[in-house]
This record gives C-alpha cells, structure tokens and sequence, in this order.
C-alpha cells in the first residue's frame, strides 16, 4: 500500500473480529514505530502488550476505577476563547452526527459507550509508556512512535484504535500490572482485525479544509 494512502485509511476502529493477530505482526509494527523521531536516539518508551488475563484485568480495573480517576485528571478550561468555543462545538456535531448514524442502523449503543472501558473487546492492546524527563520531548516522541504504530498496522490490515482510558487510570494500572512506579502510561491503542461491517466502523469521518488550519507566514 502507498504510504499517502495509509495515512488516510487509517481511522479509529472500534469493532474486532475475535481473530488474535500473530505475535511477529505485532512485533513487527511495533518495531515500525521505534522508527519514530525521538530525542538523540533515547528511545525512551517501553511497549506493554496486553492480551488474554493482563487485557481482561486492565478493562476491568478502568471500569472500576474510571470515574474517579477522570475527575482527578479532568481538564480545567482556562479561558472561553474562541478556540475553545469552536474546538467545543466541532465536538458537538461530529458527536451527533456519529450517534444519529449509529441509532439508524440499530447500533448497541450501551456497549459502544463500554468500548472506551474495555478496548472496545480488542484481542490486543498496546500500552505506550515513557519516563518523566524535565521537557515533554520523551512524552512527544512516544506520541510519535503511537501514530507510526497505527499506521504500520493499518499497512498489514490490522484495525486500531487509541485508549485514553489507559492514561486517566495509570496509576490503578501500573499498580495491578506490576509496572514500574516511574513510567508514564501515555495511553493505549486497541489492535485487531476490523469488522468491516459493524455501523461503528463505517461512521462518515471529516477532517477540515486544509486552508482552515494552516497559516503560512512569509
Ligand atoms: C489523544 C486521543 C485520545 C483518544 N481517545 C479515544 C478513546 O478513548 N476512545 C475512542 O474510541 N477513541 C479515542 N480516540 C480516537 C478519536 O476519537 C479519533 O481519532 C477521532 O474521532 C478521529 O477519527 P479517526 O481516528 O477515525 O480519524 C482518541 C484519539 C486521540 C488522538
């Protein structure tokens, strides 16, 4: 596949089939991503694959421990700038325009609202973690190696799709895991095989003109 054209088949999948993908598939995208730029070559992440018990242990711990840890972690909005407004409202419309796609075509809509919880039933997830480090250039280049990630399995057929509860619960997931107190959970992606055919899958996706988000300064 051209690479220009992974980069737009790539979207968030959210549906798997119950097929495992092959230990080398994995290992091979996840030695893709450790291609991404990253601050003198440290490469300073860890991957932390969960599957069978570990995956089940972690969706159950986000659900126990969601709510609280999200209102912990909970954004606190500055400023009601016109950005924030139009970031807000682009939030609105896309959100509806998903929910009335998916009540047309009799989605299970409690379940979807589950997915964000246990890796919308993925086979696998991936934890991408990193190390504290006085700039946020560890925390940027492991966001850097998640995308290369994503698209290197989109390359092999393979359906992702990012976890943010993994970051929001971390330290309930470190703790049960038995990971090291010092890494930071930057968040997890869920991988499988897509189903091709579940409505979620086949929301409409829109992305704004690119004269809307680039300025170009002489
Ligand atoms: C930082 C970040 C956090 C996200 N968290 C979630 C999540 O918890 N659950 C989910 O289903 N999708 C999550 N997504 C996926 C976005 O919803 C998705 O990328 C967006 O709607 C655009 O759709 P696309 O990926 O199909 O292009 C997240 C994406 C990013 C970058």
């Amino acid at each position: 596949m051209n690479c220009l054209e992974t980069f737009k088949q790539r979207k968030s999948i959210r549906a798997f089939t119950k097929q495992v993908p092959p230990r080398q598939l994995i290992l091979e995208c996840l030695e893709a991503a450790s291609w991404a730029p990253n601050p003198t070559s440290q490469q300073p992440w860890h991957f932390i694959v969960l599957s069978g018990n570990s995956l089940r242990k972690a969706a159950e711990l986000i659900k126990e421990s969601y709510s609280d840890a999200a209102d912990k972690t909970a954004p606190q909005l500055t400023e009601n700038s016109e950005n924030s407004r139009n970031l807000e409202q682009r939030k609105k419309e896309n959100f509806s325009e998903m929910l009335g796609f998916l009540k047309k075509h009799n989605a299970d809509m409690a379940s979807l609202g589950e997915g964000n919880f246990n890796f919308h039933r993925a086979p696998l997830a991936i934890i991408f973690a990193t190390y504290p480090y006085k700039d946020q250039n560890y925390f940027k280049s492991t966001v850097s190696a998640m995308q290369t990630f994503m698209l290197a399995a989109t390359a092999h057929g393979l359906g992702t799709c990012w976890a943010n509860a993994v970051s929001v619960c971390q330290d309930a997931i470190k703790k049960e895991l038995g990971l090291q107190d010092e890494l930071i959970l930057v968040d997890g992606i869920s991988v499988g095989y897509p189903d091709l055919d579940a409505p979620i899958n086949n929301v409409s996706r829109h992305r704004l003109s690119i004269e809307q988000v680039v300025s170009w300064l002489e």
